[in-house]
């Protein structure tokens, strides 16, 4: 069969999504005239920050000398945040491109990446890019990669997504070492593996998925294997890259089925569609069930708006099944909803979206983890929030989550990097060397892996270390909770919780942050940090001292009318709080 279903995985930034351009020109699916930059990444956000956040398949044509073939290339995101959305992708292909960046070498998703694909059998296609670069170093990518690869290694295609160069070679090696899909005949029942979903407001509820045996044809009742939902799709086709319909699907293709569905949850993403009167007896591997790793409370600036926050969340829900919420309420912020993310990123992405494109304006409180506590009872709880800590005096222990984390650094970055990791509380575990990189293993408190860690890596390396991480379970660790007060108010949205031998130094530096993102009010605003109802550390915001409206006046209608407006915003971002007015930073200097 002249099929070919691939996908291409990589370390963020090493030019996936470039490289898929390309191939969309080259198979000609899309014309140059029509190609705006990075076409799979659709969201405008992914668009605006450059990364993919959304798996996005698409099938291409391409005639060489040897014969006529479908591609269906499956572009996946590169950040850890995103991992599963890789995890997903890789199920529904036989093999990958990996793709390393020649200008940073060999990269921590990179590892991580390949050992999802390894795990799928998928047949690994190495390839670097950015050989246009001045900075690209092709040796030394080669030789990382030749001990990365081991026993499996084959020679690299030498590209340039940007320039284009050799990318036709590229699809040549695909073309060759990717295996077809296995041929099933037609009299096969029906497997299809549903590998993502998605909302559309006029059709509903849409499957993506890839046939693995048997055919989908007009008008014939399908169902769901696992949760028997029946259905007869409205609508089936592949992506080139917007949706067309097709008259039938068969075994190897990959595609989407129009389910008819206004509620998208009834396709579970993992799942397997057969046919309704002869059913496929097996389903084929599903999917392990994502968690989320963050918590963070959000609640609207303007408490009018809460349902609108729910409703939004809601429908964000719909294209992204790994959202969590539950309602949660503050006496100070009001009414809000925890949502549970992936990582930071997510949070950042999903809040973003909230105010760009729903109009919610939110405020976040500091992000935390899920910490457990056994109690004297016997009972073990768990608690993501300061406001949800157990009574102390019922606590025997408390525990919280750590995380493997895997850092691949440049040598010259070693003693830094394990700086790092130890002032985080990190243990390693361990040390191997892959050419000039050294890669390390630790086990680091997740709260840390997930606040700072990233951060702090990329100062520490000039950018050159890159991380993974996955949770590892709960270790015991005595935990405390800071609690704020303002204006000698207990202010419980600042309150955070740390371990104990922190403690002091966390609530000097809480006190001093928010010192600098309070504004002076009309009077002056103590802050105290409290640990069990002691003060362990104190600040003072200031009174005003002259008038800021002073620059109002004056000056050509215009710029008054500027500065009307840049109050205007302002303000809708400052949320009053008993006597005390906040900005969204000031909640946001809890964080670090
Ligand atoms: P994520 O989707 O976020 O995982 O990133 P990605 O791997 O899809 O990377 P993307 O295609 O967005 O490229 C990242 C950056 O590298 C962009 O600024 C590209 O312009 C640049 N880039 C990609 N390919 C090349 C190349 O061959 N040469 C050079 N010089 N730059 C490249």
């Amino acid at each position: 069969m002249n099929i070919r279903n691939f996908s291409i995985i990589a370390h963020i930034d090493a030019g996936k999504s470039t490289l898929a351009d390309r191939l969309l020109e080259l198979t000609g699916t899309v014309s140059t005239r029509q190609m705006k930059e990075q076409l799979l990444d659709s969201n405008p956000i992914e668009r605006e920050r450059g990364i993919t956040i959304k798996l996005a398949p698409v099938t291409m044509k391409y005639k060489d000398p040897s014969g006529s073939y479908i591609l269906n290339l499956i572009d996946t995101p590169g950040h850890v945040d995103f991992n599963y959305e890789v995890e997903r992708a890789l199920q529904a292909c036989e093999a990958a491109i990996l793709l390393i960046d020649a200008t940073k070498g060999v990269q921590a998703q990179t590892i991580a990446n390949l050992r999802l694909a390894k795990k799928q059998n998928l047949k690994v296609i190495p390839a670097i890019n950015k050989i246009d670069s001045p900075l690209s170093n092709v040796s030394a990518s080669t030789k990382q990669l030749q001990s990365l690869l081991g026993d499996d290694y084959i020679e690299p295609t030498l590209i340039s997504a940007k320039t284009g160069e050799n990318v036709d070679k590229l699809l040549e090696v695909v073309i060759k070492l990717c295996p077809p899909p296995e041929t099933s005949t037609s009299d096969n029942p029906l497997k299809a593996l549903v590998f993502n979903s998605i909302y559309h407001p006029h059709l509903g509820a849409i499957a993506f998925v890839r046939l693995f045996q048997g055919s989908i044809n007009k008008n014939i009742p399908l169902k769901f294997l696992s949760s028997n939902i029946k259905f007869t799709p409205a609508e089936f086709g592949t992506f080139t890259p917007g949706r067309t319909p097709q008259d039938t699907l068969t075994s190897g293709d990959v595609g989407y089925i129009v389910t008819g569905f206004k509620d998208i949850r009834l396709i579970k993403v993992g799942d397997t569609i057969t046919l309704n009167q002869k059913e496929a007896i097996q389903s084929l591997p599903g999917y392990r069930e994502i968690k989320p790793n963050v918590y963070q409370d959000i609640f609207p600036t303007d408490n009018s708006k809460y349902h609108d926050l729910l409703d939004a969340l809601e429908k964000l829900k719909l294209n992204d099944s790994s959202l969590t919420t539950e309602p949660t309420s503050s006496l100070v912020l009001g009414q809000g909803v925890k949502v549970g993310f992936l990582g930071l990123l997510h949070a950042e992405v999903v809040t973003e979206r909230l105010e760009r494109e729903f109009d919610v304006p939110v405020i976040g409180i500091s992000p935390t983890v899920e910490y457990r506590a056994d109690l004297k009872t016997g009972e073990t709880v768990s608690f993501s929030s300061a406001s949800t800590f157990p009574d102390p005096s019922k606590v025997k222990t408390t525990l919280e989550p750590f995380a493997t984390v895997q850092i691949i650094t440049p040598e010259e970055y070693l003693g830094a990097v394990m700086n790092l990791a130890q002032n985080i509380r990190g243990q390693l575990l361990e040390m191997t060397y892959l050419d000039k990189l050294v890669q390390l293993n630790y086990s680091i408190p997740l709260i840390e892996v997930i606040t700072s860690l990233h951060d702090q890596l990329k100062s520490v390396s000039s950018g050159f270390a890159s991380l993974d991480y996955q949770l590892s379970g709960w270790q015991p660790a005595k935990l405390v909770k800071l609690s704020v007060l303002l204006n000698h108010d207990e202010f419980e949205p600042f309150s955070l919780i740390c371990i104990e031998s922190e403690a002091q130094a966390k609530a000097k530096n809480l006190s001093k942050k928010l010192k600098e993102a309070i504004p002076r009010q009309q009077f002056e605003v103590p802050i105290q940090v409290a640990l069990g109802g002691k003060i362990i550390a104190r600040e003072t915001v200031r009174s005003f001292r002259k008038d800021v409206t002073a620059k109002l006046y004056g000056g050509d209608a215009t710029r008054r009318k500027k500065l009307l407006e840049k109050q205007k915003k302002g303000k809708k971002r400052m949320k009053q709080f008993g006597s005390v007015q906040l900005p969204q930073e000031a909640f946001l200097a809890t964080l670090k």
